[in-house]
């Protein structure tokens, strides 16, 4: 191929692609939409699939084991499929138990999100702190707000209440009539047309009737005594909401919101059509020079999350790397940039609706999964031979806490690589607290510590006692000036640790603790992410 034609394959190729993840509380329906999605991109033929391999596939090791004995949801990390014309990736974001940093870390590889509202509940707690972490990026948000064939708050309060909560406008694009028993379907608003809502249609595809404008004849009759009420309702709600807005969609600040019930496979079509129509193709990606472009023809991505022990023979991990530009063509060398080492890639890994199989190419917005036996870490950067480095793939905050104490102390060695080596991995981080010989580890999700205990004991023969911490968040410190840290490291030792890349945190015991702490050392940054050290002498 000429140079003109591969740039514009690859052009065609980027301008297909969409890669998202899915915000949502647990139990808002996330899993029933994802395979909703895979159900109208014909990846699976029957709604349920999802769902079987949630609980019934992996025997595939010890840990995985542990997961389906305690019913645990394991979906697969990422699943590529096709709709009209359009490549998807759709990354999982852990939900239930298996709730971690890897959740949180998945949000810096999409482009675009998803929000899953459950129209009973409205926003929840986990949908605040993820939509949290999107708004920091100013990454677009289409909502679904979900459940509507079962009893519902009124959806003018649901807008308002994610509207005050999130501080994001909310556009409705689709409209219910009614909800639970009395649910009729909903109204487009743009295109004035109506979808009727049947029971029973959920593991199909099910093509449900449509009815013409608000003023028609139809309409009337098909909606009989709730026509009245509807059209005034439709009145108040076009003249107090935002109306549909590119550019305020794309720049984070507006959500469309569409109505549907996931588990009835009704709506989410509305939702996934708009979606494709709107939601950004693969983004440029800042390095620590400057911003990468998808279009650039030499091969670049980031690892973003790893995967442990698919094979505990092998202690195989799978490090999942986003492309961010050029294309990826097997065998191809690439240069794993921290440790400025050229590999030659030859068996990476695609995901194709969940199924491993081996890429033969792939293009920016992809996911691919790469073997790593142990020298890949969180946030490091693959190139076709250039030294830049990928940034905003943080280590988050952690929010839990607790102290690990190994029971036979000869073993502290081995608690201590373990720990390191884990936190690498990404799911659980390791504190050193610079004046005792304490260890603590921080997770996100309470699950990650008995998967921290349970991998120590297998893979480290670290048998372990593990307390609780009075620890309420870490911070990283940063100043311009070093002499300050010295003088805050001096002064505030027994608060401070180093983390598993040596660097230095303050332990804040509360929110007051934290502030008063901040106050004190105005000049100094307390930060409740960390980007990954580049840890290599060519910076
Ligand atoms: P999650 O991944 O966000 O945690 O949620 P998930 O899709 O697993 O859905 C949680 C529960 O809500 C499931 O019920 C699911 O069937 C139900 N659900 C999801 N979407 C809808 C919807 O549109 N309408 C109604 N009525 N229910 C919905 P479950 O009883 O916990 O699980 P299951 O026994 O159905 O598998």
């Amino acid at each position: 191929m000429s140079d003109s034609s591969t740039e514009m394959a690859l052009d065609r190729e980027i301008a297909m692609r969409r890669t998202f993840a899915i915000i949502s509380h647990p139990d808002a329906g996330k899993t029933t939409v994802t395979e909703k999605l895979l159900l109208l991109g014909n990846a699976i033929q029957l709604a349920g699939d999802v769902r079987a391999k949630k609980t019934g596939r992996q025997a595939r090791s010890d840990w995985m084991a542990m997961e389906a004995e305690r019913g645990i949801s394991i979906t697969t990390s990422v699943m590529q499929f096709q709709y009209n014309g359009h490549v998807i990736n759709l990354l999982d974001t852990p939900g239930h138990e298996d709730f971690s940093e890897d959740t949180y870390r998945t949000l810096t590889a999409v482009d675009s999100a998803i929000m899953v509202i459950d129209a009973a509940k409205g926003v929840e707690a986990r949908t605040r702190k993820l939509l949290e972490i999107c708004r920091a990026r100013d990454m677009p948000i289409l909502t679904l707000i979900n459940k509507l064939d079962r009893e519902a708050l009124p959806p003018i309060e649901l807008l308002d209440h994610i509207e005050q909560e999130l501080g994001i406008e909310c556009a409705p694009m689709t409209w219910p009539i009614g909800s639970g028993r009395s649910f009729r379907g909903c109204y487009h608003l743009k295109e004035d047309q109506f979808t009727e809502y049947e029971q029973g249609h959920g593991s199909t595809l099910h093509a449900y009737p449509c009815h013409g404008a608000l003023e028609s004849d139809d309409v009337r009759a098909w909606l009989g005594s709730d026509y009245d009420e509807f059209a005034d309702e439709l009145e108040l709600v076009r003249g107090a909401s935002h109306t549909f807005d590119l550019e305020a969609y794309l720049a984070g600040r507006r959500t469309p919101v569409y109505v549907g019930s996931a588990l009835q496979n009704f709506g989410v079509d509305h939702l996934l059509n708009q979606f494709i129509a709107i939601a950004p193709p693969p983004q440029e990606r800042e390095t620590h020079t400057h911003a990468i472009e998808p279009t650039e023809s030499d091969f670049s991505g980031f690892v973003f999350k790893i995967q442990a022990n698919m094979n505990p023979r092998h202690r195989d991990r799978i490090a999942f790397l986003r492309v961010c530009s050029g294309r990826y063509r097997k065998g191809m060398r690439l240069r794993h940039v921290r440790l400025g080492r050229d590999v030659k890639v030859a068996n990476a890994l695609t995901f194709m609706a969940g199924e491993r199989t081996q890429t033969e190419e792939a293009y920016p917005g992809d996911i691919i999964g790469l073997h790593n036996h142990g020298t890949i870490r969180i946030g490091d950067s693959f190139t076709e031979g250039e030294n830049h480095a990928f940034r905003g793939i943080p280590n988050f905050a952690p929010e839990l806490f607790r102290r690990v104490r190994v029971k036979d102390p000869t073993k502290s060695k081995r608690l201590l690589q373990g720990v390191r080596q884990l936190s690498e991995e990404g799911a659980t981080q390791v504190f050193m607290p610079i004046a005792s010989n304490e260890i603590i580890i921080g997770a996100i999700g309470a699950l990650q510590f008995d998967v921290v205990a349970f991998r120590l004991q297998e893979e480290y023969g670290a048998e372990c006692v593990y307390e609780q911490s009075d620890i309420f968040t870490v911070r990283w410190i940063y100043a311009d000036d070093p002499q300050r840290v010295s003088e805050f490291r001096s002064r505030a030792n027994a608060q401070l640790a180093l983390d598993g890349d040596d660097q230095l945190v303050l332990l804040a015991t509360s929110r007051a603790n934290l502030q008063l702490t901040e106050e004190r050392w105005e000049d100094l940054t307390f930060a409740d992410t960390r980007e990954h050290a580049l840890v290599d002498s060519q910076f």
